[in-house]
C-alpha cells in the first residue's frame, strides 16, 4: 500500500521543511495538487512546487494531480520540473488517450482521475494507458472536505476488473475513512488535512498502515 501526503494542507510558509517532514515521517510519495481556476474553482501550486520538492527530497516521488481543463499544454513543464507520475482527469477537455501516452513518453508514470460521480468505464477505457487510477472521494478543488461514499461501487468494479492496478483515493481520507476505501479495493491513499494536522505525522502514517492491513484482503 502507498501513502501520499497532500501538500495542499502544508504550512505554505515553510514548504521546504514540510516536504522534508513527509519524507522523514515515512510517506511513500508526495501528492501535489495543481489547480487552474477553471477545471476547479481554486488556484494552488505550479511547477515551482514540484521543482522545490525534487530539490529538497529527491528520494520522495512526486505524484502530480493536474486539475486543469487543458493539462495537455503543461505535461512537458511538469515532467521537467521533476514529476514522477502525472495524473489527468478523464473529464479534461483534451484527447485524454494522447495526453496519457505523452506522459509516458516523457518518462513519467501516467494516471487517470475520476470525479466522484464518473463511471468505472471512464477509467477502464484507458486501462492500458495508465499506471494508476485515482478515484476522487470529494469534488476536487479544496482540501478538508468530507469523504464521499458514492465512489465505493466504482472502486469495487475497478478492483474486480483490474486486480493488479494501483487504485488511489483522494479527499477526506483519515482513520475512519481509510478502512472503507481499503475494503472497496483502494491500495493508495492521498491524505492532506489528517496527516498535516496530526500531532505526529509519522505515527499517523504508521496507524494508516496498520488500519490498511486490518481491512484489505
Ligand atoms: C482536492 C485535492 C486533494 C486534497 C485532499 O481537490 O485533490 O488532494 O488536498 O485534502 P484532504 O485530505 O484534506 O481532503
Ligand atoms: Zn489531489
Amino acid at each position: 500500500m502507498t501513502i501520499l501526503p497532500s501538500l495542499l494542507a502544508a504550512d505554505f510558509g515553510s514548504l521546504a521543511s514540510e516536504i522534508r517532514r513527509c519524507a522523514d515521517s515515512g510517506a511513500d510519495e508526495l501528492h501535489i495538487d495543481v489547480m487552474d481556476a477553471a477545471f476547479v474553482p481554486n488556484l494552488s501550486f505550479g511547477p515551482d512546487a514540484v521543482r522545490l520538492a525534487t530539490r529538497v527530497a529527491p528520494d520522495l516521488p512526486r505524484n502530480v494531480h493536474l486539475m486543469m481543463v487543458h493539462p495537455e499544454r503543461y505535461l512537458e513543464t511538469f515532467a521537467s520540473a521533476g514529476a514522477s507520475t502525472i495524473q489527468i482527469h478523464a473529464e479534461a477537455s483534451c484527447d485524454v488517450s494522447a495526453a496519457l501516452r505523452r506522459i509516458r513518453q516523457l518518462g513519467c508514470g501516467a494516471g487517470i482521475v475520476l470525479n466522484p460521480l464518473s463511471s468505472a468505464h471512464s477509467a477502464l477505457r484507458h486501462a492500458a494507458e495508465v499506471d494508476e487510477i485515482l478515484c476522487m472521494t470529494v469534488f476536487p478543488g479544496f482540501g478538508g472536505q468530507r469523504f464521499k461514499t458514492e465512489p465505493m461501487p466504482t472502486l469495487r468494479d475497478l478492483r474486480k476488473a483490474l486486480p493488479r492496478m494501483r487504485l488511489m483515493v483522494d479527499g477526506g481520507i483519515g482513520r475512519e475513512t481509510l478502512p472503507i476505501a481499503a475494503e472497496a479495493g483502494a491500495d493508495a491513499f492521498v491524505a492532506g488535512t489528517s496527516l498535516f494536522r496530526a500531532p505526529d505525522m509519522a505515527s499517523e502514517i504508521a496507524e494508516f498502515r496498520r488500519l490498511y492491513s486490518e481491512s484489505a484482503g
